[in-house]
């Protein structure tokens, strides 16, 4: 959610923190701060805002500082202004710290903590941790010791990095569900909430777990555990560079990462889907054996990831004759799902540090359940704690909104629901011979997709000024309608619905009036009829209407004011391609509207807060 980066043994501390925020701005931006050494002071500068407003704001910070620490806030206790944004400080000013999570038992400790005199300058839950810190510290323990004791109490999920004037060199650092990690260069430090933040000064990256402490030096660190006993650092592996993070020409993030869909979903597929070879999984972790016992299936995600396994649903089911129920994560693990040791709990996500997900695998592993994680982060804390792993190989996608990670999720999930069915035998070989040289061939109809750009944005223009959007789809188009609308709302502030479209006469059908556009996943499929009669009656209340068909369809082309095409395949796999339009429709409207598709309002990349 927010975003953190500390630095120490460099010549110019304050431009490593800058650069480092620029890489984490998308992370959560309504805030930002810096805190730097200076000469037996702590140096801070917070700003509202977005980033550049704190670059304007640290033009007096101390010159040649080598270590401090940066923030990017999204709020979750106190508004987003100057006062509650990071670092924090004590009492004395001499410490610094800055957190991404939630302290839950904050209003107690801050409670207790100004009954014994402590002053608070915020409403966060975060200075809690400072005042708390600086009590271990009065009482003679040194900051490590006092990091440790103050996290002993601390409930619920944070990372947190902690300087103090008393020893310049040091930054302490701990976790517990929200992400962190460390990196060294010749004599510099780093520890950050993500990789890109540190790409740019070093490869040599490290992992920390859950309840870690890491003691960073210029010259050295250290890991233990909060109980105190060392732990060996494990060397993270890092697949991306930092050109691959950067625009590529494109004018948004998000524009780049629809562009480069051939290439994520085509990396997803190396190595698995060989047409002539076969299908592999064998880099997974999986064990056939407790495959092959598996009875029910469960998957579980959050918005875009969500949506992506509702579509794997039909998938699955039919391949497979597995049932397969599909959560969202924060309503499964508060719902008492029936699990146990034959249940396969497929946890998808971008990130792979949702704190819903995640804790939804925490849940279902309780239970005995195998856990699969579908990831497009490597080594991220659900990579890490599931009992297998399939990762998405999407590449880094830094647009708020997901889109290329969205299709090499539903690339994933239909490479492993055919694993299953050849395990199962519920398909023939030749089934799936079939099947594999269809999948093999997306790559080249996301990118036939992909040339209509121009004509998809001429539409968004002309549905500029309209304000209530219905998207509609039966079966596997369904989970495209509703990933249509959410990508509408989330980058072009715009009210849309998703619905299957046999639903729309059970109510919803009302809000249709003259003017309103309906947007209908109306490709080729066995219930192509029944969706055009939906559409007919929505025309015929007065509606405009968008439609995605497959090319050649004449007869679905005459029943839309705009129709939006992709190549035929496969009914179970054309979600890979129905969507790509209605992402670019939301990109073109987005821009139409002046508004900045890569940081959305109100939205963080990564949600690791409940
Ligand atoms: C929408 C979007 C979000 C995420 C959701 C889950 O474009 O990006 O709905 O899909 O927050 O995130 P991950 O996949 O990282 O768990």
């Amino acid at each position: 959610m927010c975003g953190i980066i500390g630095v120490t043994g460099s010549a110019d501390a304050l431009a490593v923190i800058m650069e480092g925020l620029s890489r984490l701005e998308y992370r959560g931006y309504d805030s930002a701060g810096v805190a730097l050494q200076d000469g037996g002071k702590v140096w801070t500068r917070r700003r509202a805002g977005k980033l550049a407003e704190l670059v304007e704001a640290v033009g007096d910070a101390p010159a040649r500082a080598t270590a401090g620490i940066g923030h990017t806030r999204w709020a979750t206790h106190g508004r987003p202004d100057d006062r509650n944004a990071h670092p924090h400080t004590d009492c004395t000013g001499r410490l610094a710290i800055v957190h991404n999570g939630i302290i839950e038992n904050h209003a107690a400790l801050r409670a207790e903590l100004e009954g014994t005199g402590h002053t608070f300058a915020s409403d966060t839950d975060t200075e809690v941790l400072a005042h708390l810190i600086e009590s271990h510290l009065d009482v003679g323990m040194d900051l490590a010791a006092a990091v440790r004791a103050t996290l002993a109490v601390a409930q619920g999920a944070f990372a947190v990095a902690v300087i103090h004037a008393g020893d310049p060199d040091l930054i302490v650092a701990s976790r517990r569900v929200s992400p962190l990690i460390i990196g060294r260069a010749d004599g510099l430090g780093l520890v950050g909430s993500d990789i890109p933040a540190l790409l740019g000064q070093t490869r040599e990256l490290y992992a920390v777990d859950d309840d870690q402490l890491v003691e960073m030096r210029a010259d050295s660190f250290r890991i233990t555990t909060l109980d105190g006993a060392e732990v060996e650092p494990r060397p993270l592996r890092v697949d991306w560079d930092l050109e691959q993070a950067e625009k590529g020409g494109y004018d948004d993030f998000m524009l780049k990462e629809i562009h480069e869909q051939p290439r994520a979903v085509a990396d997803t597929l190396l190595g698995r889907v060989t047409p002539g070879v076969g299908l592999s999984l064998d880099q997974t972790r999986l064990d056939d054996g407790e495959l092959r016992e598996i009875d029910k299936v469960f998957i579980v995600g959050c918005g875009t990831s969500y949506y992506a396994g509702l579509a794997a649903k039909y998938a699955i089911e039919h391949w497979t004759r597995l049932p397969v129920e599909i959560d969202i994560a924060s309503e499964f693990r508060y719902r008492d799902p029936v699990l146990d040791r034959n249940t396969l709990v497929v946890g998808v996500s971008q990130s792979g540090e949702t704190v819903d997900t995640l804790q939804a695998m925490r849940h279902a592993k309780r239970w005995k359940a195998k856990v699969l994680v579908i990831t497009n982060v490597v080594d991220s804390s659900m990579a890490r704690e599931g009992d297998a792993v399939l990762y998405t190989r999407a590449g880094p996608e830094i647009g708020v909104a997901a889109t290329k990670t969205h299709l090499a999720q539903l690339v994933a999930m239909e490479v492993l629901a055919l694993y299953l069915a050849q395990l199962r035998g519920t398909l023939y070989p030749d089934e799936i011979n079939d099947l594999i040289h269809q999948l093999h061939r997306l790559p080249e109809d996301i990118a036939r997709v992909l040339e209509s750009n121009d004509h998809i944005e001429a539409v968004a223009e002309q549905c500029k000024g309209v304000r209530d959007f219905f998207f509609l789809g039966r079966h596997v188009g369904y989970p495209v309608a509703l990933e249509g609308a959410l990508k509408l709302k989330e980058i072009a502030y715009l009210r849309a619905e998703g619905y299957p479209a046999g639903e729309l006469k059970h109510g919803p059908i009302a809000l249709i009036e003259e003017g309103t556009v309906v947007v209908g996943v109306a490709n080729r499929g066995h219930l192509l009829d029944k969706m055009l009669s939906n559409v007919a009656e929505v025309r015929a209340r007065g509606a405009s209407v968008v439609l995605v068909s497959t090319e050649g369809d004449e007869a679905t082309a005459a029943l839309a004011d705009h129709v939006l095409t992709v190549p035929d395949s496969h009914e179970l796999f054309a979600p890979v391609l129905t969507v790509i339009p209605l992402q670019l429709f939301a990109y073109h409207l987005a821009k139409a509207r002046g508004n900045d598709v890569d940081k959305p309002r109100n939205l963080a990349k990564t949600v690791t807060v409940e």
